[in-house]
């Protein structure tokens, strides 16, 4: 047998099935497309469900694919085995009510046998037990009857998740006696490690419902799987998908970082090594697919797998961010398979970093936390940590629950995992309760016409229209006039007003007839129904009268110059930092524009400068702002941005900026990209994990803040008399005289102190061999006093000093006592009574202490009071 590499093979089995009249397909995105059955990708057949189903017509009724897959069910055993990984490929070829079990076979085999020529006396095949078709068609093929082994259903039925299932026959490589438990009856289902599963062949019948029903299928279909990591272990002689030569390289990279040998056993290194290994191979190609780490559902599984292995290589002693680095080397080895890859090696290997760095933040204090509650635990002699613990470490310090316990299993202890999943519940609860936005609820729930055929909406085309009042509704009921300061709901047989949808505000104006005016405040839509909440200003209005529904012309201009802008940042947003931008919420109003995205980290500076300097250069460009109403399957054609997502209806709108950008939307818009006039951004921040807002401004808006800059520039120049191009280098100028200022001004203070503190040495009295310092010092801190009192002491002569000042009618004290005399006197002591004199109290140690006081008239008494305990 040749030794043929991962890549090698993979190209050998297009061809080989291309050659059998395959067509061959690309393999699909990780993420799953309309299958809620499904989280990841799992297997070749679950992106082609729609063609075993009849949903969709496949490209050719035989396909050949090699299908990136993840599966996380044996997330644990990663690592601690040497054949389990969470990525693999899956090869197969698929049939789509053409050939069946016989072509599929027989194929098999002969790819087996003469394309890898693998020795035919090694190969075993499984049957499901009442398959007798498939044992006499491995019969004809040469397979002796003693390696043609039935097993039941647990071995040999197929199915996973919902979808297309059923029967199979399974291909086993025979490793030889050496690997085997030596039973006499060993064979395929034993379970030693002699046979090796390498190639499954479903015969694909029946299509699992939710109820858990087999539907038989219209015609039958074959769906094989072969593990390209494994039959990559066969050509390569090895049971270990970590020494297959794709895979090695990336472990090799590892090994070179973290300085630590791989010895393919089971010590902790060798786990760890594994462990990074393997999830770097899925991370990269997760993160390719255009998922990003979050604390939800795919984007949980990815986080984790960056936590986990950012954790290990930790353990191996790889210090800082590493992970990105190794990307690298799966890039390379799998790059030419998957352009995808070096197409967004940057953005990859950016997520990464960004993740790592996230938890970086974090693991430090959280493993010490989690040492502390595992000292505890074993303190208490307990082994199972609290819910609510486990938790605080997922949501203060980022530890997946699964991480917890790996840690924790590490010591012997487990995590209260229901308890975990409680308190996280919990939260979603508090979460929730606290994002409730009730305002404008109570508007939405009043009470309105049942009967009404829907409004016209005439406010894409004009800004005024003649209309007939429909109904009248006051405080929740029916109403059929109004009268002057009357406040109601009103709906009009047709109208200008835009009602609040999509992001975009309402519009405001007036309804009028003759004298007769009522301001329009704001208006909501229901039901097709368009509700103005209006405020009778002068005269009277009834129902059935005709009136001019005429919208604010300025502010509904302002807010469509934001709108428009939201969809020329949205496009640039994709053209600075990659397609994986998708808008997350907007709003606009004829101040400001505030466009939410998804994007894993913050912008920089250049970045955001690129972004505004693309809009404003599309405003300049003069685009024409097109509208077309359009079926839905031909909007998606033109490649529209639309929510993910959303529900849209058969048709839709579909607004194009010059053909550069065209998104679903149903807003009002300037007819032309050059209105907007300007675009500015004011701010750009988080508010959300993986989402990012930016605030910005358009037309008059960029105009107003320049023009409150520039005032604010001006008055500050005045102040620091200087032009203002002078600002940056007087105020730095300023800064620095400052800094000098408050040097000299702490030289003069201390050299005040010194010569005050010499005079009070000099005018002290001697009691007893001791000179007794006692002096009021005016405006000095605390510190001052200090100061003063460490200049005394240094004079060297034995002596106590008792030092006061006087702030804002308050006293503060200090009492000093030289070294050589603390055997007789204590300033800790002392300072008590002295205290007392001024209404205080204080304390400290033998040869210094403060106190302070209320009372600036006792400091007389006080320093008479040190006199008397000295003598
Ligand atoms: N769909 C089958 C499997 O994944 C071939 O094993």
């Amino acid at each position: 047998m040749e030794k043929l590499g991962l890549n090698e093979i993979r190209k050998m089995f297009r061809d080989f099935y291309v050659s059998k009249g395959h067509y061959p397909g690309k393999s699909a995105s990780l993420i799953p497309k309309n299958d809620k059955s499904l989280l990841i990708i799992n297997s070749g057949m679950a992106p082609l469900k729609p063609y075993f189903l009849g949903v969709e017509t496949p490209p050719k009724k035989r396909m050949t694919t090699c299908q990136k897959c993840i599966r996380t069910d044996d997330i644990d055993n990663v690592g601690i085995t040497a054949r389990h990984g969470t990525f693999f490929e899956m090869m197969g070829n698929f049939s789509f009510g053409d050939y069946f079990k016989e072509e599929s076979l027989n194929w098999g085999w002969e790819f087996l046998t003469k394309e890898l020529k693998i020795p035919e006396d090694k190969l075993w095949a499984t049957v499901y037990q009442d398959d007798d078709e498939a044992v006499e068609i491995w019969k004809k093929i040469g397979m002796p009857a003693e390696r043609i082994v039935r097993l039941g259903k647990d071995d040999n039925f197929w199915e996973i998740g919902l979808g297309p299932c059923g029967p199979c026959s399974e291909i086993y490589y025979d490793r030889g006696p050496e690997f085997g438990c030596g039973k006499p009856d060993c064979k395929p289902g034993c379970d030693c490690d002699r046979y090796m599963e390498v190639w499954n062949h479903v015969f694909s019948q029946f299509d699992k419902q939710e109820d858990g029903t087999y539907k038989p299928m219209e015609h039958p279909n074959i769906d094989t799987g072969m593990g390209l990591e494994r039959i990559a272990c066969v050509m390569q002689g090895t049971d270990s998908i970590f020494d297959v030569d794709t895979i090695r390289h990336i472990l090799n990279g590892v090994v070179e970082m973290s300085g630590v040998p791989y010895e393919a056993g089971n010590r902790q290194n060798d786990i760890s090594i594994r462990i990074v290994t393997d999830h770097l191979r899925s991370m990269v190609f997760m993160i390719a697919d255009g998922i990003l780490p979050s604390n939800e559902s795919r984007g949980y599984v990815l986080r984790r797998m960056i936590r986990r292995a950012s954790r290990h290589g930790r353990l191996l002693g790889i210090e800082g961010k590493f992970l990105a680095k190794l990307a690298d080397r799966v890039i390379e080895i799998s790059g030419d398979a998957y352009p995808e890859l070096v197409q967004q090696q940057d953005y990859i290997k950016r997520v990464i970093t960004t993740e790592e760095s996230k938890f970086e933040e974090t693991l430090g204090q959280g493993t010490e936390i989690i040492n502390g509650y595992i000292e505890d635990l074993k303190a208490a002699g307990k082994t199972v940590m609290d819910g609510e613990e486990a938790f605080k470490l997922y949501d203060t310090y980022g530890f997946p629950i699964e991480l917890t316990q790996e840690i924790l299993a590490d010591a012997g202890m487990t995590a209260d995992v229901e308890g975990f999943h409680k308190n996280m519940e919990e939260q979603k609860e508090r979460a929730r309760a606290g994002q409730k936005d009730t305002s404008g609820e109570a508007w939405k729930e009043k009470a309105m016409p049942k009967d009404l055929p829907d409004t016209e909406f005439t406010g894409y085309d004009e800004l005024q229209s003649e209309a007939e009042i429909a109904a009248v509704y006051v405080d929740g009921e029916p109403a059929e006039k109004l009268s002057e300061g009357d406040r109601a709901d009103v709906y009009l047989d047709r109208t200008p007003f835009y009602a609040e949808s999509g992001g975009q505000e309402y519009d405001t104006g007036k309804i009028s007839c003759g004298d007769s005016v009522m301001k329009v405040l704001n208006v909501q839509k229901k039901n097709g129904l368009f509700r103005h909440e209006v405020e009778v200003q002068q005269g009277e209005f009834k129902k059935g009268q005709r009136v001019y529904a005429s919208v604010d012309a300025a502010r509904r201009h302002a807010g469509a110059r934001n709108h428009s802008a939201t969809h020329l940042l949205q496009k640039a947003l994709q053209e600075v930092l990659g397609d994986h931008v998708k808008q997350a919420g907007s709003k606009n109003n004829a101040d400001e524009l505030r466009f939410d995205f998804t994007h894993f980290e913050p912008m920089t500076a250049e970045e955001l400068q690129k972004t505004e300097d693309l809009v404003n250069e599309k405003i300049l460009e003069f685009l024409p702002v097109e509208t077309e109403v359009l079926p839905i399957e031909e909007a998606k054609k033109k490649h529209a941005m639309m929510l993910f997502d959303s529900k849209y209806g058969d048709k839709v709108r579909v607004v194009s900026m010059g053909g550069w950008s065209v998104e679903f939307c149903a807003g009002t818009h300037v007819p032309n990209t050059g209105m907007i006039g300007a675009f500015h951004i004011v701010s750009e921040s988080g508010v959300a994990s993986g989402v990012r807002r930016i605030e910005a401004v358009t037309g008059m808006g960029v105009l107003k803040r320049a023009e409150h800059f520039e005032k604010l520039t001006r008055e500050t120049s005045e102040i620091l008399k200087t032009k203002p191009e002078g600002l940056v280098k007087r105020a730095g100028e300023f800064m620095s005289e400052l800094k000098d200022a408050e040097h000299e001004l702490d030289a003069v203070k201390k050299a005040q102190m010194g010569s005050g503190a010499e005079d009070l040495l000099k005018n002290a009295k001697e009691i007893n061999g001791v000179k007794l310092v006692t002096g009021k010092l005016d405006g000095a801190s605390i510190d001052d006093l200090r100061t003063a009192a460490d200049q005394i002491k240094a004079a060297g002569v034995p002596s106590v000093m008792v030092l006061a000042s006087v702030n804002d009618g308050k006293v503060t004290m200090v009492v000093g006592v030289t070294d050589d005399l603390t055997g007789r006197f204590n300033a800790g002591k002392l300072i008590k009574p002295i205290a007392k004199e001024v209404k205080g109290g204080g304390g400290g140690k033998a040869d210094l202490a403060q106190a302070g006081g209320k009372d600036p008239s006792g400091l007389e008494n006080a320093f008479k009071t040190a006199e008397a305990l000295i003598s």
